[in-house]
C-alpha cells in the first residue's frame, strides 16, 4: 500500500527520447547540500491575496529571498550534469517551441543524481519547515526537476511573465551569477490577478512586456548553489534576458503537497497541452494517485446517516480533478475518440 505521506515513485520507464547519463557522482546530503534559511519571506498577505484565496492555499508562504541550498562541492557536480545534459534538451528532441526558450523537463529521468537531490529527504524536510506544509518532490517526474537554459536568441527573455502550474518550486541558480549580466529573476509585488490584468492576459501564460517598474522585485542570488522557493501558481514572476551571451542555468525543482489527500494545486489540465515526452501519463498517474486518496479518505469518512445529496456532493469533490483531466484530454487534439464521445 502507498505511503499518503511519500511522493509517487517515476514510472517504471522513462521516455524514449529522454538520454540517461552514466557515469554520475552518487548524491549524498552531507556532501552536496549546505542547506541555509533565508533572510527573508514574503507571504501571500504581503501581495494582497485575501483571506478567502489564502484558506484555499496549502500556506501563506509567497515567495523568499534566495538562500544557500548546495555545498561548493554540490554544485560543481550539479552544473557539470546540467551541462552534459544540455544537447538532450527538450527543445531539441520535437517538443515544440514554448514560453521557455531552452529547457530540460524530466531531468530525473537522464540523472539519477538530480533525481535523488530532488528527492532529499532533508531538502523536502527544510522546504516544509519554511512554508509550514509537507512537501514531497513533485509526483509528475517532468516538474519534478526542471532546468532552465538561456535562449539562444538572447534578444528573447529567458522566461516571460508567468505563474507556474504547480504549487510550490525552487529556482536556484547553477552560473555564476559575476559571469552574466541581465537574465534577473523578478516577480510581481501584487496578486498574479492584478499582473495579469496590468498585461492584459488571462491564464498562467507567459507576455513579454513590462510591468510598472516600482511593483517589481528582482532576486538575487549571492553565488551559485543558491535558490529561492515561490508558491509558484500565485507568484507572477520572469526571468529577463541576458545582456550578452553567456551562461545562464537555472534548476527547478517541484514539490507537491502531502499527504495525498491535501489540496492540490498542479494545474493537470494546463500542463496536458504540453508536448513533452511521457507528460500527459505522467499527469494521468498523478491524477490518479490524488484522486484514489480522497476515495480512500471517504471510505474511512462516510457515515451511514449521510445524505444522498450530500453523499453526490462528497463524492463529485473527491473525483473532481480527475474529471477535468479527463475532459481536457477528450477535448485536446490528444485524443481521437470515436464520433459518438466527441459529439
Ligand atoms: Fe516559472
Amino acid at each position: 500500500m502507498q505511503n499518503t505521506l511519500n511522493t509517487l515513485p517515476f514510472p517504471s520507464k522513462k521516455p524514449e527520447e529522454y538520454i540517461a547519463l552514466e557515469n554520475e557522482p552518487v548524491f549524498s546530503a552531507n556532501k552536496h547540500l549546505a542547506l541555509e534559511d533565508p533572510k527573508s519571506i514574503v507571504s501571500l498577505s504581503d501581495l494582497g491575496y485575501g483571506e478567502s484565496e489564502i484558506a484555499d492555499s496549502p500556506s501563506n508562504f509567497g515567495v523568499c529571498s534566495a538562500f544557500r541550498i548546495l555545498s561548493d562541492e554540490g554544485v560543481e557536480v550539479m552544473r557539470d550534469l546540467c551541462r552534459r545534459m544540455y544537447s538532450n534538451r527538450n527543445a531539441t528532441v520535437g517538443t515544440g517551441a514554448n514560453r521557455l526558450g531552452s529547457y530540460i523537463r524530466g531531468a530525473g529521468y537522464r540523472s539519477q543524481f538530480v533525481k535523488d537531490f530532488c528527492d532529499s529527504p532533508e531538502l523536502a524536510k527544510h522546504l516544509s519547515s519554511l512554508t509550514g506544509v509537507s512537501l514531497a518532490r513533485h509526483s509528475v517526474p517532468a516538474v519534478a526537476c526542471g532546468i532552465n537554459y538561456a535562449p539562444d536568441d538572447i534578444s528573447k527573455a529567458v522566461d516571460t511573465w508567468h505563474t507556474d502550474s504547480v504549487a510550490f518550486d525552487i529556482v536556484m541558480l547553477m552560473s555564476n551569477p559575476d559571469e552574466f549580466a541581465g537574465g534577473e529573476f523578478q516577480y510581481f509585488d501584487g496578486t498574479k490577478h492584478e499582473g495579469q490584468q496590468l498585461l492584459g492576459i488571462d491564464g498562467e501564460e507567459g507576455v513579454d512586456s513590462e510591468l510598472p517598474s516600482e511593483r517589481v522585485m528582482t532576486v538575487t542570488f549571492p553565488k551559485a548553489g543558491y535558490g529561492f522557493l515561490q508558491q509558484g501558481n500565485q507568484i507572477f514572476h520572469r526571468a529577463r534576458q541576458l545582456t550578452y551571451k553567456a551562461e545562464r542555468i537555472t534548476m527547478i525543482p517541484s514539490f507537491v503537497v502531502t499527504p495525498s489527500t491535501a489540496n492540490d494545486a498542479t494545474n493537470s489540465v494546463n500542463m496536458a497541452a504540453w508536448e513533452d515526452p511521457g507528460i500527459v501519463p505522467e499527469l494521468a498517474r498523478h491524477e490518479a494517485w490524488r484522486a484514489s486518496a480522497r476515495l480512500a479518505q471517504l471510505i474511512d469518512d462516510i457515515d451511514v446517516t449521510e445524505t444522498a445529496t450530500d453523499l453526490k456532493e462528497r463524492l463529485d469533490a473527491a473525483l473532481a480533478p480527475l474529471e477535468q483531466f479527463r475532459a481536457q484530454l477528450v477535448s485536446s487534439s490528444k485524443l481521437a475518440l470515436p464520433k459518438n464521445e466527441n459529439d
